[in-house]
Parts: structure tokens; C-alpha cells; sequence
């Protein structure tokens, strides 16, 4: 009697053995990130702890610059992945699934798609454990891209365009890297919120293409680097503004380098840019004369910190983005899927995707 009752205890008993990709020390990912196995008790959660399940996660260029050691907000290394070594957890944004809740969680139910409710929370990893303020929870009728690349370039884009000036029906913004994922929201929020754009992108075999692909989003006009820094050309962009009896408002610039200073050219009188990433590896560099005959304004935008202590404002954007997509009206920006199946490690299947320039990566998790 008592050996079948021990027994059943035994049986019962499950742990979890997740597996994250860390890295103790900064540098290049391939040089420096592993796979860790650590166990979760699932059978003995903390009355208020949430375990979800990873179902898919991006490799963002932040991603890579934090593990670099080159990006301002870093997450804690810890001794919580049951390292030898305080290490941290890689990856900002992913969407999760709830698989149990404590017994006095309230809002949360197993099944739910819940996604960080901050940077730093370690993304690239199969399961996490954590509590309700981690999570927020989503609409389970998007599809796994959307939900997993909600958090970053559609709110970085739809702030972008509305927190800070006014743009109205006749107005117009201009961007550059019209091909990211960010310049791909961008575009289309701006078709959505009815305002005119620029986008410049770089020359290409494809280029007809790829304007047209943006310009199927929503993209006003889309013009090429060359296109923008000639002097002919400009005359053509003026004409497009003229015609909307308009000005070029906003500038958005993730590229710096020559590129930011031939869409800041193009901004009206008291224009305003505004510079959220540099690809280009470039320092920005504006004409003074623009600063000093058209009142030019440069700054900088960062989601991380706009949205760090401001839940309303994230919570707003969040559900704008969801609605959109609900209603079809939004297209989330293609990732090229890469799949974890669980046989192989987990950090090479990252170092892969990083490898891999040809777009944005999604790990899917089966
Ligand atoms: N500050 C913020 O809050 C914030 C939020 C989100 C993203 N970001 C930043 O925004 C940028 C874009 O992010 P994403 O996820 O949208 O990127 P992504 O989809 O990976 O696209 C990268 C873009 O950069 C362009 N590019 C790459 N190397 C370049 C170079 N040497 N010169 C000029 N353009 C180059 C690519 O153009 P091609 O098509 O020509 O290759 C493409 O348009 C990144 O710097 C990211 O860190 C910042």
C-alpha cells in the first residue's frame, strides 16, 4: 500500500527542462552564446508565477548589438538559468503562451498569448517562468509573426508618427531604410493615419520590384539614395509637395551618414527628424545652414525608454496596432521562419538566423 502510494508520488513529479541562449561575456554572438538546460518545477509554482511556453521570437538588430555589449539597456546576468557564472538571456520580444498559472493568478489563463511587458526578459529561450506585471497578455487571433514582432517596430513606427507633431491629410514624412521593418510599418501607418510619403531605399537589381512591393503598402513615393541626393531630382519632390499644397514635416532616419542628411534637406521650415537607429554605422551629419535658416529640429527616438514608465501610452499604442491587425487593415512585416524542433541546440539555431543577412528571422518553436 505504501510502496504504490510512493510509487504514484514519483510518477507524478515532472520538472521542465527549458533551454535559453545566454552569454556571460559581451561580443560576437557566434563567439560567445550557449545553450543552457535548466529545470523549472512546474509542479510547485509560486502562487502568483505564470509558466508559459515560447511559440516564436525575433532576432532584432538590438538583439545583436546587446549581446555585443554596444546597446545602452542590457539585461542583469543572473545565476537564475542555473549557470556556473552570473550569464544573460538574450532576445527582446517573442510571444509566449500561458501553460499554468499560480493558484491566485487572476487574468491569465492557460492557453493565453502573452507577450514581455519589458525589454530585457529573455526571448530566445523555450519556456519562462515569471508573474503576472512580465506579461501582456494579446489577441490570439493574430498570426505568430505579428504577435511576436508586436512589441518593437510597429509601436516604434506608430509613435514615431504621432507623438510628436501633427501631421495632417496634406502633409508628408520622409524616411530612410524604407525596406525595414520599421520603414514597412511606417508606410503603412501613414497610409492609415492619411498622410503622404517618401521612402528612400538603396539602389538594387530588383528596384522596380521592391517600389513596388512598398508602394502596394501603402508607400506614397519611393525614390532611391541616388534619387534623393540629386539636385535634379529634388525638383520632383518639390512639385509632389506643391501638388498636396503640403510640407515635409518629419523625418525619420535609421541609417545616419549621408543618407540623414538628404532627407533632412527635404523637411520644411521648423522640420523635425528623428533618428531611432544607424545602420550605416555612420555619424549623422546636418547641414548648419538648416539649422539656422529653416529652424531645423534633430532628436533622437527610442521605444525603450518612451514607453519604460509609460503603460498607458504602451497599452494605447498596443491595442491601435492589434485593432489594425484584427481588421486586416495592417500587414505584419515578413520574417524568413527558421524552426527549433528541439533536437538541435537552441544557440546555433540564433547564430544561424544572425548569420543569415537576407531579412528578419523568426525562430518558431514546435
Ligand atoms: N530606436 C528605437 O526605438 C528602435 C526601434 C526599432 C528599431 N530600431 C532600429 O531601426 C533600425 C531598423 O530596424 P529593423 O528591425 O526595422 O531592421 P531590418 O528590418 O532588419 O532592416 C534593416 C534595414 O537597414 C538597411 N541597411 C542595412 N545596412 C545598411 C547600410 N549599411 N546602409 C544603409 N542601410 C542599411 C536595410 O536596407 P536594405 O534593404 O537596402 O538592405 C534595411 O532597410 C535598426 O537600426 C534598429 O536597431 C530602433
Amino acid at each position: 500500500m505504501l510502496r504504490t502510494s510512493i510509487a504514484s508520488i514519483t510518477t507524478k513529479r515532472t520538472m521542465i527542462t527549458a533551454h535559453a541562449v545566454l552569454y556571460t561575456q559581451h561580443g560576437e554572438p557566434k563567439d560567445v552564446l550557449f545553450t543552457q538546460k535548466y529545470e523549472i518545477d512546474d509542479d510547485n509554482l509560486d502562487s502568483n508565477s505564470i509558466l508559459v511556453k515560447t511559440i516564436a521570437s525575433p532576432i532584432n538588430p538590438s538583439d545583436i548589438n546587446q549581446i555585443q555589449g554596444v546597446y545602452p539597456s542590457k539585461p542583469e546576468k543572473t545565476l537564475n538559468y542555473q549557470t556556473s557564472e552570473p550569464a544573460a538571456p538574450c532576445g527582446n520580444e517573442g510571444l509566449f503562451k500561458v501553460i499554468k498559472i499560480g493558484s491566485q493568478v487572476q487574468n491569465f489563463q492557460p492557453g493565453d498569448w502573452v507577450i514581455p511587458s519589458q525589454v530585457n526578459f529573455g526571448t530566445w529561450r523555450t519556456h519562462a517562468l515569471g508573474n503576472s506585471k512580465d506579461f501582456i497578455k494579446i489577441s490570439n487571433k493574430l498570426t505568430i509573426n505579428q504577435g511576436a514582432t508586436i512589441s518593437v517596430n510597429p509601436l516604434t513606427a506608430y509613435l514615431m508618427l504621432t507623438h510628436y507633431i501633427k501631421l495632417n491629410p496634406q502633409d508628408w514624412f520622409i524616411q530612410n531604410g524604407g525596406t525595414s521593418a520599421v520603414g514597412k510599418y511606417a508606410i503603412q501607418i501613414g497610409k492609415l493615419l492619411g498622410v503622404n510619403s517618401i521612402s528612400v531605399i538603396r539602389d538594387r537589381p530588383n528596384l522596380e520590384e521592391v517600389k513596388e512591393t512598398l508602394k502596394t503598402l501603402g508607400a506614397t513615393k519611393v525614390i532611391t539614395e541616388e534619387e534623393n541626393n540629386s539636385k535634379e531630382f529634388g525638383s520632383n519632390i518639390k512639385q509632389w509637395v506643391k501638388e498636396t499644397n503640403g510640407d515635409i514635416k518629419l523625418a525619420l532616419n535609421c541609417v545616419g551618414g549621408k543618407s540623414s542628411s538628404g532627407i533632412a534637406r527635404k523637411l520644411g521650415p521648423n522640420g523635425l527628424m528623428l533618428t531611432y537607429g544607424g545602420m550605416s554605422m555612420q555619424p549623422v551629419t546636418i547641414p548648419t545652414s538648416l539649422y539656422i535658416f529653416k529652424n531645423f529640429t534633430s532628436a533622437g527616438f527610442w521605444v525603450t525608454e518612451l514607453l519604460k514608465n509609460n503603460k498607458e501610452l504602451k497599452t494605447k499604442t498596443l491595442n491601435q496596432i492589434i485593432d489594425w491587425y484584427e481588421k486586416g487593415e495592417l500587414k505584419d512585416a515578413p520574417s524568413k521562419d527558421l524552426e527549433y524542433d528541439g533536437n538541435e541546440e537552441l544557440s546555433k539555431v540564433y547564430i544561424e538566423g544572425i548569420a543569415d543577412k537576407s531579412g528578419k528571422q523568426l525562430v518558431n518553436y514546435k
